[in-house]
């Protein structure tokens, strides 16, 4: 049936009934000329269900009978949905239809890794394919637009929502954003299972100041266009349809007001044609920022700058007429913002369909979405270390194995934040896989030891030590609960919460091999216990399919293959920590530092290396941007350029031998960083330009070849023009971010 459907897509024009775009434009203006000012506002306005109103369809009909409403969001009792749409198209004046939103954010009823958890797969394709099984299941209940994908570069892990976020870096967000557009829209977004996706929070929300949820972000425009914005250029690119504003506030404008990104930015260099939605009642927030002084002040600044629809909240529905009738606001303005709202119902084919039929999609939860689900889940696991090769665990020398910990058989837990219509019913727990994968031949002894994450109570502390003491290894099940992370959850302590550490430390007396199995919603600080197990395994928030993932890697099944896509602190005081930092006028090197507990008692103020770093932490992180173990090894060589000098509009090739050493198959993600030694600004010091997930044979070698145009070297300078300088460039080839292995080229002037 899924595959069925997709060869349809494939040769279906951009518009359901055949039509072509001029049809549409000619019935868009149509429909704009007999639209009273009342019904374009309505076009304008999103509402929805919450989970604390009454859910009733009946407080909504009359709403939508009068066009007082364009779409809405959160409808998911079916019967009610259609029992909406059933009023908007025969019962209203103009019969256009409603369009329903949700956040599918990974995954609908079958979860996947959250995203931070799909971005250290570094896999785009299996990215974009657990989106589009997202969107098959969500399109099943009406829904056709997704509040995703979060593409907010995250590079503080206190911040809650890092956990829907693509990580620290604009190439693999742009990448993995990509990826999911294309997942969620399809081949076209008028098949019945495609999503308009929305590429959110416009702009600048995850650098809020100390990650703190909806804090102010100061970001100077330079850092704004080379990090921040380049995801949300990506999607663009690739055909999202809609775009939401953030909450905060940049540069003194709360984005929902931002005319230089909601215009100059987004529609004017961007050329974007879908529309704009604000975030959940930003709009009458402006208020409460400071920006405006009422509501009717609000929704002139929020239409003026460009958001076309406002989400919950009456700031449009209450003054937008009035704006418009007293000059204030142009009758143009909201023409143009209904049109795109209405084209994008005619390119979802909703004026022709608009309701769906489950029969007619494809079932959910089936054996394609779990095992799609199990495969995200494998290569999102990262191996953050592995002493002494104690993982894999091997069944055949093992009696028996000790599971402990609140999170290792819990099916909600596990499947991270955002999960609305995820089904806790469908998880496959750690415990459970272990169980039947090693069970007939290995006494797997299973204690909770913790009622959650959090608890603090050690009680049960001794029956652990005594399992642990009687196994021939430990397993510890650690980290967060789904509710510590995502939206409004930001933490300011992001170590393993509760007595968890004190649980590390009495397992580690007994004396056996400990491995530790993560599951948390961001990077954690883990000094405390990092040296006290021998293997740390980081799941996320690995979805439905976590348990069968994790069993598999912990007992040799398969290989980790994950990569981090975020930098993991020693220390909450290092934050923010990103690998692609500028280098300052005082680097820091091993030997211009000094622990604090090495100096000397008066010591001279200018006696030890006057450069960046902190006397309890240095300048490294615990681990780094892109760094992942593997059960083999890969031994890269050889690392060499096609030309050591090429011209503007020309590329390179750079390449690198990369051998698997080991005696497993294995997954490596090679990754090409480089350097713009001298910039008319200051240039990171590493930037990711490439990577490429390879499958390796024991034993195999395989040369790997990047090929990199001068474009994609660009950057904004001074002037804030997009642009290439000549130059000398650095370039590295590894597994991580940490690489050391380095070649040059240089860019020629051509003048
Ligand atoms: C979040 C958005 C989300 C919206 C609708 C807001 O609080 O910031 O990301 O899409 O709610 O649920």
């Amino acid at each position: 049936m899924r595959k069925l459907l997709f060869t349809t897509v494939l040769f279906m024009t951009a518009f359901a009934d055949g039509a072509t775009a001029s049809d549409v434009e000619a019935r868009i203006d149509a429909l704009l000329a007999r639209m009273t000012l009342e019904e374009k506002v309505g076009q304008m306005t999103l509402r929805g269900f919450s989970s604390r109103s009454k859910n009733d369809s009946e407080v909504f009909e009359e709403a939508v009978r009068n066009g007082r409403i364009g779409a809405m969001l959160n409808v998911m009792d079916k019967s009610a949905a259609d029992r909406l749409q059933h009023v908007a198209v025969k019962e209203s004046r103009l019969g256009i239809p409603l369009l329903y939103g949700r956040d599918v954010i990974h995954g609908f009823r079958t979860i996947f890794p959250i995203p931070l958890g799909q971005a250290a797969t570094w896999n785009p394709g299996l990215v974009e394919r657990g989106a589009r099984i997202a969107a098959e299941e969500a399109s099943t209940y009406g829904v056709r637009w997704t509040f995703a994908p979060m593409l907010d570069i995250a590079r503080d892990p206190r911040w809650g929502r890092i956990a829907e976020s693509p990580g620290e870096d604009p190439y693999l967000a742009s990448a993995l954003g990509a990826a999911m557009v294309r997942g969620f829209q399809g081949e076209s977004l008028s098949d019945p299972t495609s999503l308009a996706a929305c590429a959110k929070h416009f702009a600048g929300y995850g650098a809020a100041e100390s990650g703190r949820d909806y804090a102010t972000t100061n970001i100077p425009q330079n850092e704004l266009r080379n990090v921040h914005l380049r995801p949300f250029k990506a999607a663009v690119d690739a055909g999202v349809r809609t775009l939401m504003t953030s909450f905060s506030d940049i540069d003194g404008v709360p984005a929902s007001a931002n005319a230089f990104l909601l215009r100059d930015v987004l529609r004017e260099e961007w050329g974007f044609d879908g529309f704009v939605v604000s975030d959940w009642d930003s709009v009458r927030q402006l208020q409460i920022h400071g920006l405006t002084a009422n509501d009717r002040e609000s929704a002139f600044e929020a239409v003026t700058a460009g958001v076309d629809m406002e989400m919950h909240g009456d700031a449009y529905s209450e003054h937008l007429e009035q704006l418009v009738e007293a000059g204030e606001v142009s009758a143009d303005l909201v023409d143009r913002a209904v049109a795109r709202i209405l084209r994008t119902k005619f390119e979802l084919g909703l004026f022709d369909k608009p309701y769906t039929d489950p029969r007619d999609l494809p079932p959910i939860a089936d054996t394609n979405a779990l095992t799609t689900a199990r495969q995200a889940a494998l290569q999102s696991v990262v191996l953050l270390k592995n002493d002494h090769h104690v993982l894999p665990l091997y069944m055949e020398e093992l009696e028996s194995v000790a599971i402990i910990g609140p999170l290792a058989d819990a099916p909600y837990e596990q499947l991270g934040t955002w999960i609305f219509d995820g089904d806790p019913e469908l998880s496959v727990t750690p415990m459970h896989a272990i169980h039947a994968l090693v069970g007939d031949h290995v006494d797997v002894r299973y204690l909770r030891a913790m009622e959650n994450s959090r608890s603090r109570n050690t009680d049960a502390f001794d029956e652990a030590v005594q399992i642990a003491s009687e196994s021939d290894a430990v397993i510890l099940f650690l980290g967060e609960e789904s509710i510590l992370s995502g939206e409004a959850h930001s933490r300011a302590d992001i170590s393993l919460p509760g007595a968890q550490a004190q649980l590390v430390q009495r397992i580690r007396e007994t004396g056996k091999p400990v491995v530790a199995v993560i599951l948390a919603g961001r990077p954690l600080t883990l000094t405390n216990i990092v040296d006290l197990v021998d293997a740390i395994l980081f799941a996320w928030h690995p979805g439905t399919m976590g348990g069968p993932a994790i069993a598999d890697l912990l007992f040799g099944v398969e290989s980790p293959s994950g990569k981090l896509p975020a930098t993991f602190p020693r220390m909450v005081g290092q934050i923010p920590i990103y690998y692609n930092q500028k280098n300052t006028g005082k680097p820091p090197s091993p030997d211009t530092i000094i622990h604090i507990d090495d100096i000397d008692t008066h010591a001279p103020q200018l006696s030890f290396g006057m450069t960046a770093f902190h006397l309890d932490a240095g300048y490294t992180p615990l681990f780094p941007f892109g760094h992942g173990l593997s059960y083999a090894y890969f031994d890269y060589q050889n690392i060499r350029v096609s030309e050591a000098e090429i011209g503007l509009g020309e590329s390179v090739t750079i390449s690198v031998d990369v051998t698997n050493t080991g005696d497993i198959a294995a997954d490596e993600v090679v990754q090409l960083y480089v350097r713009d030694l001298v910039g008319n600004v200051t240039r990171p010091v590493k930037e990711l330009k490439a990577f490429r997930r390879l499958h390796f044979r024991p034993g195999q070698k395989i040369t790997v070849e990047f090929d990199l145009h001068t474009d994609e070297l660009a950057f904004y300078g001074r002037n804030m023009q997009l642009m290439t300088e000549p130059g000398q460039f650095h370039a590295w080839i590894g597994g991580s971010s940490a690489t050391e292995l380095r070649t040059e080229f240089r860019i020629a002037d051509n003048n």
